[in-house]
């Protein structure tokens, strides 16, 4: 990979916002290790301490991408903290920085969720730990349905009239989530959300058939995350004497510890004898082969052509991974029949997968459900 300095992306608005990003948005989820985790990510060899993950930023800047994502979830508050010492000595101004509420962060009742409360509390000590005094896009990690929506708008409102935060934006919904939040905010004149965080994929494309139609009629940015399936996409799972070949990276180590399958951490075991699967690598690596490109830079590519996507979201534990994905933002493009090809190959019967915001529901009884 060339070591220039050469622009890789191309800049576009964040959906209707006069907001301007990269294609490409440096994810952060694999900044810090926590051997403590309960999650096959934060325990992964490959995750990144500071000195690595603050090469990683030096290079996607040098490169052009100028947004990053993180949450106040990722390795237990050390991607904010690693991302927090470098914007120390790095220009504020130039980046774009997205982060994330909703997820549990401790053991109490109030530790979670999207409350008046959690919100406030949380994006106080994301601040503080980001080194910063505002928040480009603050997210809402999943749906909450134990808090009426109102009190999460209108606490994202107060945030915004506060300084503290720029821009809101939404992650993990379905359809009608999405657009009971447009219309809520439509109606009693509160902030929109401009993007949506889905994960989006050539094995993931249920978001297609519902969500990104409400992103297209509402003028909501789409940022896939999760573009390469946690590598499952990158060509380096290789089939030999009926099993995948263990390499390093998260989902080997994911596998090695017999961890269950979640929506970055697909378990490779379920991919052994999918013909699908094996199908569409044999055309990605044909297609890498025409190209000159890597099975990787198809599979982002693939995204990128996607209309409704705003940047696709890049996972990247060195910088030779960063280097190469980055190669994928602009300057070559797949053909329309290729993307069509693509198209043809991934439509397979998705596994169900538990929406995250059913995944984090409230302990505590819901009296009244979705209520304004
Ligand atoms: N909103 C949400 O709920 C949510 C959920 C998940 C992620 N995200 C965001 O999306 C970002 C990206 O997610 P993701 O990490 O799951 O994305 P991904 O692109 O599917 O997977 C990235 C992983 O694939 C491997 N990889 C990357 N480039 C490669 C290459 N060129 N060749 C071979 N392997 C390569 C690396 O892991 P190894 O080196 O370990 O193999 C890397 O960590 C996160 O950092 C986070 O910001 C959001």
């Amino acid at each position: 990979m060339s070591s220039s300095n050469k622009i890789t992306v191309e800049y576009s608005h964040l959906g209707r916002s006069g907001l301007v990003v990269s294609n490409l948005c440096l994810g952060t989820m694999t900044f810090g290790k926590n051997e403590k985790s309960y999650s096959a990510i934060y325990t992964s060899p490959t995750q990144t301490d500071e000195e690595n993950s603050h090469k990683i930023l030096d290079r996607f800047m040098e490169l052009g991408g100028n947004m990053i994502d993180t949450s106040n979830l990722y390795s237990h508050g050390k991607s904010e903290e690693t991302i927090g010492q470098w914007l120390c000595r790095n220009n504020r101004s130039d980046i774009v920085l997205a982060t994330k509420v909703r997820a549990p962060v401790g053991p109490g009742p109030n530790d979670s969720g999207l409350s008046r409360r959690h919100i406030i509390q949380s994006c106080q000590e994301s601040l503080r730990r980001l080194h910063t005094d505002y928040i480009d896009l603050y997210q809402m990690h999943a749906w909450d349905d134990s808090v009426p929506l109102e009190e999460t708008l209108r606490t994202f409102d107060d945030l915004i009239r506060g300084g503290k935060v720029r821009y809101i934006g939404a992650s993990n919904l379905k359809g009608w989530q999405l657009q009971k939040m447009m219309d809520m905010s439509k109606y009693i004149g509160l902030p929109y959300v401009i993007t949506l965080q889905q994960q989006y994929n050539l094995l993931r494309r249920e978001s297609e058939n519902d969500e990104f139609e409400v992103c297209s009629n509402e003028g909501v940015g789409v940022l896939p995350f999760g573009a390469l399936k946690g590598g499952l996409l990158s060509g380096k799972y290789k089939k030999q004497n009926g099993g995948i070949v263990v390499t390093s990276g998260r989902l080997s180590h994911a596998s090695s510890i017999g961890y269950k399958s979640t929506q970055s951490c697909p378990a490779l075991q379920n991919y052994e004898n999918d013909d699908s699967y094996w199908k569409l690598m044999s055309a990605m690596t044909q297609m890498a082969k025409n190209h000159g490109k890597t099975v990787s830079q198809i599979a982002l590519r693939w995204v990128l052509q996607k209309n409704i996507v705003a940047s696709v979201i890049i996972g990247a534990t060195s910088i030779q991974q960063l280097e190469e994905n980055m190669a994928s933002g602009s300057g070559w493009r797949l053909s329309h029949e290729e993307m069509m090809e693509l198209d043809t190959l991934s439509q397979r019967n998705n596994h169900f997968v538990q929406n995250q915001g059913d995944i984090w529901k409230s302990k505590a009884r819901i009296m009244f459900p979705n209520t304004v």
